[in-house]
C-alpha cells in the first residue's frame, strides 16, 4: 500500500445513513475473456488499425471473467455497500439471437453470489455498449427490432439472477452511444451518420422501456437508468454561440432525459424521430423509474461552428454539427484533459430539479471519476473530495441523491483511448494482470469509514 506525504483534508460532510456507496465498471472494459463470449461491435471495431489510440483490445484487458473473485475482495475491502458491473450482451447471446450460453449467464450467476456472499449489493448494467456483433449485422441500434432483441435478452438476466438484484440498470450513456458510435464514428460501431443517427437514439430508449417493462414483469423493483449528464455552457452571449449551446444540451442531455421524465421529446427532435409510432413508444419510454442515474464528468462549452472541424479532447466533431465543443479555461484539467468542475455537479443537480420538478425520481450518481497516472494518486483524492462535497451542496439544496458511484474499480480498456487513460481506485499492471491499490483506494476507504463511524 502506498504512503505519502498527502495533504490533510478535512473529513467529508456525513451523508445520510442509507446512502449507497459504491463503484462502477462496464464488462468490455475489464472482463477479457473474449474467446469465452460472442464477439461484440467493439471487437470489430478495435481489430482495425487506427480506431483504437494505442492499437489494443479488451481481448484480456483486466481477465476479470477470471479474477471476479479477487475483485469482489477488492471491493470488500474498500467497504462500499454496492457495486455496478455491466453485463455482456455477446456473452448472455453470442449469436445475437434468443440462445443463451449457459456459461456466458453462469459468469453473473456466480459474480452476483460473490459479491452477495461479501455483503455487497449487485447493480448490473444490461447495456454498456457492447452490442453482439450479430445484432449489428441486422441493423444494430438503427434496426427497430433491436429494442425488443434487448427486452427479451433482460428478461433472460432477470430470470437467472433477479432473485438476488435489488436494483437494476437498463442502458449506459444512450448519449455517447448515439453520439460517438453512429454520428461521428469515434466509437463502435464507428458509423458517421450525423443527424441520420437519430434512430439510434430512439430504438436506445425504446429498448429501455421494453426491458422496464420485461423486468417488472420478472418481479424487479427498483430500476433505473445511467445517463450521462453535464450541464452546457455557452462560449459566449452572442446569439450565435447561446443558439449552439442550447442545441448541444438538447441533443447530449434532454433529448435522453425528456422522454423518460416527462414522456415527450424536447423540440426540434420530435419532428426528427422516424418512428411508425411516436405516441405509443414514448408512452413505453416513460415507464416510471424507481430512480434516475446521472453519470458526470464535466461540463461542456459550446459556440457555433466553424468550417474546420474542431478537435475535443481527441474526438473531431465534424464542421456539419451545428455546434462546436470549446475549451474551459481557468481549471485543473485530468490526464485526459477534461476540465474538474466539482460546482457543475452542483449546477447540474439543481437544473434537473428545477427542470423536471415531481416527475424526477430520487437520483443516484451512477459514475463519477477521473483519469490520472500513477499509485500516489493525489489528485484523483482531490478530485473526488472536491465532488462529494459539490454533492452534498446539492442534497443540502434539496435534491434528492441516493448513492454515488466512482468511475472506476480498476484501470480498464478505455474505448478509443485504449488503455491509456486510468481511471482506476486499483492499478492494473497489464502485463502481469496484478491489481494494486492506489492512494484514492486507501483515502474512500477511509471516508467510507468516517462515514459508517
Ligand atoms: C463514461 C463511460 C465509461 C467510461 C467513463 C470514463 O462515459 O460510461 O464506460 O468510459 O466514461
Amino acid at each position: 500500500m502506498i504512503t505519502s506525504m498527502a495533504p490533510t483534508r478535512a473529513p467529508l460532510p456525513r451523508f445520510p445513513h442509507d446512502f449507497l456507496w459504491g463503484v462502477s465498471t462496464s464488462a468490455h472494459q475489464i472482463e477479457g475473456a473474449a474467446g469465452e463470449r460472442g464477439p461484440s461491435v467493439w471487437d470489430a471495431f478495435s481489430a482495425v488499425p487506427g480506431q483504437v489510440k494505442d492499437g489494443s483490445t479488451a481481448t484480456v484487458a483486466c481477465d476479470h471473467f477470471h479474477r471476479y473473485r479477487e475483485d469482489v475482495a477488492l471491493l470488500a475491502d474498500l467497504g462500499v455497500g454496492a457495486y455496478r458491473f455491466s453485463v455482456s450482451w455477446p456473452r448472455v447471446h453470442p449469436h445475437g439471437d434468443d440462445r443463451v450460453s449457459a456459461e456466458g449467464l453462469g459468469f453473473y450467476d456466480r459474480l452476483v453470489d460473490e459479491l452477495c456472499a461479501a455483503g455487497i449489493r449487485p447493480l448490473p448494467t444490461l447495456f454498456h455498449w457492447d452490442t453482439p456483433l450479430a445484432v449489428e449485422e441486422r441493423g444494430g441500434w438503427l434496426n427497430r427490432d433491436t429494442a425488443a432483441r434487448f427486452a427479451e435478452y433482460a428478461a433472460v438476466v432477470a430470470d437467472r439472477i433477479g432473485d438476488r438484484v435489488e436494483r437494476w440498470i437498463t442502458l449506459n450513456e444512450p448519449a455517447e452511444h448515439t453520439l460517438l458510435g453512429y454520428a461521428i464514428g469515434e466509437h463502435a460501431p464507428g458509423k458517421e451518420l450525423l443527424f441520420d443517427a437519430l434512430p439510434v437514439a430512439h430504438h436506445q430508449l425504446l429498448a429501455h422501456g421494453l426491458a422496464v417493462q420485461a423486468l417488472r414483469a420478472a418481479g424487479a423493483r427498483s430500476i433505473g437508468v445511467a445517463n450521462s449528464h453535464g450541464p452546457t455552457w455557452a462560449a459566449s452571449d452572442a446569439p450565435e454561440d447561446t443558439a449552439a449551446a442550447d442545441f448541444y444540451d438538447v441533443l447530449l442531455n434532454r433529448l435522453f432525459s425528456d422522454p423518460l421524465l416527462l414522456g415527450r421529446y424536447p423540440d426540434p427532435i420530435g419532428e426528427l424521430m422516424p418512428s411508425p409510432s411516436l405516441d405509443a413508444d414514448l408512452k413505453t419510454i416513460s415507464e416510471p423509474l424507481d430512480w434516475y442515474g446521472v453519470n458526470y464528468y464535466q461540463p461542456t462549452k459550446v459556440g457555433a461552428p466553424g468550417l474546420e472541424p474542431t478537435d475535443f479532447n481527441g474526438v473531431t466533431i465534424p464542421p456539419q454539427m451545428p455546434f462546436a465543443p470549446r475549451d474551459i479555461e481557468g481549471y485543473p484539467v485530468t490526464d485526459f484533459g477534461w476540465p474538474v468542475v466539482p460546482e457543475a455537479l452542483t449546477e447540474l443537480l439543481l437544473a434537473f430539479r428545477d427542470r423536471y420538478g415531481d416527475r424526477l425520481p430520487p437520483i443516484m450518481i451512477t459514475e463519477n471519476g477521473c483519469s490520472y497516472e500513477g499509485l500516489d494518486d493525489q489528485d484523483r483524492i482531490a478530485y473526488l473530495d472536491s465532488h462529494l462535497r459539490a454533492l452534498h451542496r446539492a442534497m443540502a439544496a434539496g435534491v434528492d441523491v441516493r448513492g454515488y458511484f466512482v468511475w472506476s474499480l480498476l484501470d480498464n480498456f478505455e474505448w478509443a483511448e485504449g488503455y491509456s487513460q486510468r481511471f482506476g481506485l486499483v492499478h492494473v499492471d497489464y502485463e502481469t494482470l496484478e491489481r494494486t491499490p492506489k492512494a484514492s483506494y486507501a483515502w474512500l476507504r477511509d471516508a467510507l469509514r468516517g462515514q459508517r463511524g
